[in-house]
């Protein structure tokens, strides 16, 4: 059977490491997908970059339209990020029939409802596991995983860069502005490090958390949301000397009005297991009222683990595709008819 054919939006960190996944572990992929997955096109404004990155059978363009008008292009992957071309693109796709992956999570703890409305309507499948927790497989846990349990509550950092600086600033006695400015060297940052430093980023995911975990709708203006700008050297001290950590906890649980949803820095003691989460790295805690409590683990951001969540919804997407190529099959990512008017 012909490979499934995929287009690319943007080729950066992530896009570049999705490349690179798909091709390095095809044979696997194939396998475990029942069908072949081809990156088939790419669009990226610097097209003699893009054409750098890939092969030569892959067709590089500068206008993500024409992936999108492309009728053999079969999912779009959306790397561009933010709110705005990101979301016409993300409709157009849906609007043509195409399924979409996506690692933006600001798009979707924004405008998620009208998208995944938008993909309902349609017969076609949004896949988001890359825009929480990075590499992972968070939205899988709880969508799948856990999906016999009444969640009472999810707590997790799932902001790499804030964590990497509270690590570097409590361990090293490094200032936040020269942690910060290596978080964005190394990858971690969003182009705009408000984002993160703001605990806006980590309220998106958040958001998308507890969307899949309580069947609330996406509701991002409801969020508490705290960064971390206000801290100094000497409250990491402080918590330290009483035996904590500072963490920047992203927190969604239940309570009596509805789910509460709240992103602050947050003493967590020291000998916790989520305390010694360190730099970059992501970790979710969620408690279901049969399994317990779960803790999940690893790298929440840069370009192979976040295309290791990318691929891993091409590989869903795939089967489910080739097992009704009319799209007629439950909603990969999101179920909107589950969703409840639970207010936040
Ligand atoms: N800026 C994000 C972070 C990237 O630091 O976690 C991954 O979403």
């Amino acid at each position: 059977m012909k490979p499934i054919q995929v287009g690319l939006l943007g080729i950066g960190t992530v896009g570049s490491g999705t490349y690179n996944v798909l091709t390095r572990n095809q044979q696997e992929i194939r396998r475990r997908a029942g069908r072949g997955i081809e990156i088939a096109m790419v669009a990226d404004l610097d097209t003699a970059r893009a054409k750098s990155l890939v092969g030569e059978g892959v067709e590089v363009v500068a206008d993500a339209r024409a992936v999108i008008a492309n009728p053999a292009i079969d999912i779009v992957v959306e790397l561009i990020g933010g709110y705005g071309i990101a979301k016409a693109l993300v409709l157009e796709a849906i609007a043509a029939g195409k399924h979409v992956v996506t690692a933006n999570k600001a798009l979707l703890a924004v405008h998620g409802t009208e998208i995944f409305e938008a993909a309902r309507a349609k017969g076609v499948m949004v896949g988001f596991e890359a825009a929480v927790a990075g590499g992972i497989p968070i939205i899988k846990a709880l969508r799948e995983g856990l999906t016999a349990n009444r969640i009472e509550w999810i707590a997790g950092i799932i902001n790499g860069t804030t964590n990497f600086i509270l690590s570097e600033m409590r361990s090293k006695g490094l200032d936040f502005a020269t942690v910060l400015a290596e978080a964005q060297r190394l990858g971690y940052a969003e182009a705009d490090p408000t984002f993160d430093i703001e605990g806006v980023d980590a309220a998106h995911k958040a958001t998308l958390m507890s969307a899949i975990a309580f069947g609330v709708p996406v509701q991002f203006d409801k969020a508490h949301v705290e960064g971390i700008t206000k801290l100094q050297a000497a409250d990491i001290r402080y918590a330290e000397q009483l035996g904590y950590r500072i963490k920047l906890l992203g927190i969604a649980r239940r309570q009596e009005g509805g789910i509460e949803l709240r992103v602050h820095p947050t003493l967590v003691p020291a000998k916790r297991l989520i305390a010694n989460v360190e730099g970059a790295m992501n970790a979710v805690v969620v408690q279901g009222d049969a399994v317990g409590t779960t803790l999940y683990y690893g790298k929440g951001a840069g370009s192979e683990p976040t295309a290791s969540a990318v691929v891993a919804d091409l590989v869903d997407i795939t089967r489910l595709h080739t097992a009704d190529p009319d799209h007629r099959v439950p909603h990969l990512a999101f179920q909107p008819d589950a969703l409840a008017d639970t207010p936040i």
